[in-house]
């Protein structure tokens, strides 16, 4: 089966053909045209601009595509599309570009969940995954475990109550005047930096939901940065202050996530979205797992499959595709709100 994907759910414009044989999955190209360089001179995301280049994007990326993949209209057998959550001036974009084409070639089409994408991103490298499984899913605008019994059976056992982790990142960038996004400039600067430097908090590490909290970290960083006892000119300071904030975020999510896996006995443990690229936290969950639950297996996604793209769209899909769950041309409907449950 070859399922075109498309992905326009927030700042990156993007297809991918997907193929899958006998079980096995084969990316055979995945184009993202970013759209970060706009959105830096503005320190986020501006939803209009997001649209108004998605519009001009989506059909050169589409072809790009299909070139690179070395597939004609005759060989796609499904469309796969965004539709939600995400930005909805953006989600559009994708959806009324993959309803017309489903339209023009006769194809049928999967609504894809954005979440749901980023967590069977782990399923292009063809590891092999047990269940029960636990996602932990990190990216700009969610921060959540999801416990999976089976394919496409979600339960949200825990989310963030303000900030996701990626926003936090982001937020932490701007208060120390880093740019945008703020995840991959905070964890390169850590590297440079000692995680003891500032005594940050650990929020909600004690309690005994598997609920986050980021905003306070993000609050108590900003003190920091506007106390007088500080230097914030200097590149010490502030690589310091990037990985005490890096170490203080990844040491919640790491007890949060191998508390949830010990006491729902998971087999497997995969971690999900654009945070998902932070080196920190993929060798920190690695090494807690390894020593407290070694026989756990712990999947992390390809850096290419972190971030938003669309061959997890495409992946996703196939799952609901060769099930033949299919929506209607007619009731395709972008949600910017769809949370994802069974
Ligand atoms: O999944 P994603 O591309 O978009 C959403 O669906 O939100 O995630 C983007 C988020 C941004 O907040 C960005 O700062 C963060 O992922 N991010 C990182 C890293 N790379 C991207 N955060 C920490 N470390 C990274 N290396
Ligand atoms: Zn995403």
């Amino acid at each position: 089966m070859i399922i075109l994907g498309i992905e326009t759910s927030c700042d990156e414009t993007a297809a991918a053909i997907v193929e899958n044989k006998r079980g096995v999955f084969k990316v055979r190209s995945n184009v993202v045209s970013s759209q970060i360089k706009i959105h830096a001179k503005t320190g986020g995301v501006v939803p209009e601009v997001a649209a108004r280049e998605h519009i001009k994007n989506i059909l050169p990326v589409v072809e790009q595509a299909l070139k690179e993949g070395k597939a004609t209209q005759k060989d796609i057998d499904a469309i796969a599309v965004t539709t939600g959550p995400g930005l909805i001036t953006s989600l559009i974009v994708g959806v009324e570009t993959a309803k017309t084409l489903a339209h023009v070639w006769n194809k049928p089409v999967v609504s894809v969940n954005h979440i749901e994408a980023h967590l069977y991103a782990n399923f292009a490298s063809n590891k092999k995954v047990s269940f029960p499984l636990l996602a932990l899913i990190v990216s700009g605008g969610h921060t959540e475990l999801i416990l999976m019994k089976k394919h496409g059976h979600y339960k949200l056992i825990g989310k963030t109550r303000d900030d996701a982790a990626g926003e936090a990142f982001d937020k932490v960038a701007k208060i120390l005047k880093l740019g945008y996004p703020g995840g991959p400039i905070i964890s390169k600067l850590a590297n440079k930096g000692n995680a003891r430097a500032f005594d940050l908090p650990r929020p909600m590490l004690k309690d005994k939901t598997y609920d986050f909290s980021f905003s306070g970290l993000k609050t108590a960083v900003l003190y920091e940065s506007q106390s007088k006892k500080h230097n914030f000119n200097s590149k010490k300071k502030i690589a310091d202050m990037s990985a005490s904030f890096e170490q203080a975020t990844v040491d919640v999510l790491i007890k949060k996530t191998t508390r949830a896996t010990k006491e729902h006995k998971i087999k497997t443990v995969l971690l999900a979205g654009g945070v998902a690229a932070n080196k920190k936290l993929r060798a920190d969950l690695k090494k807690e797992l390894q020593t407290e639950l070694p026989k756990v297996e712990l999947l992390l996604p390809d850096l290419d499959y972190c971030t938003d793209n669309a061959a997890m769209i495409a992946v996703a899909g196939y799952f609901h595709a060769r099930k033949k769950e299919f929506t209607q041309i007619s009731k395709i409907q972008a949600d910017p709100n769809w949370e994802l449950s069974s």
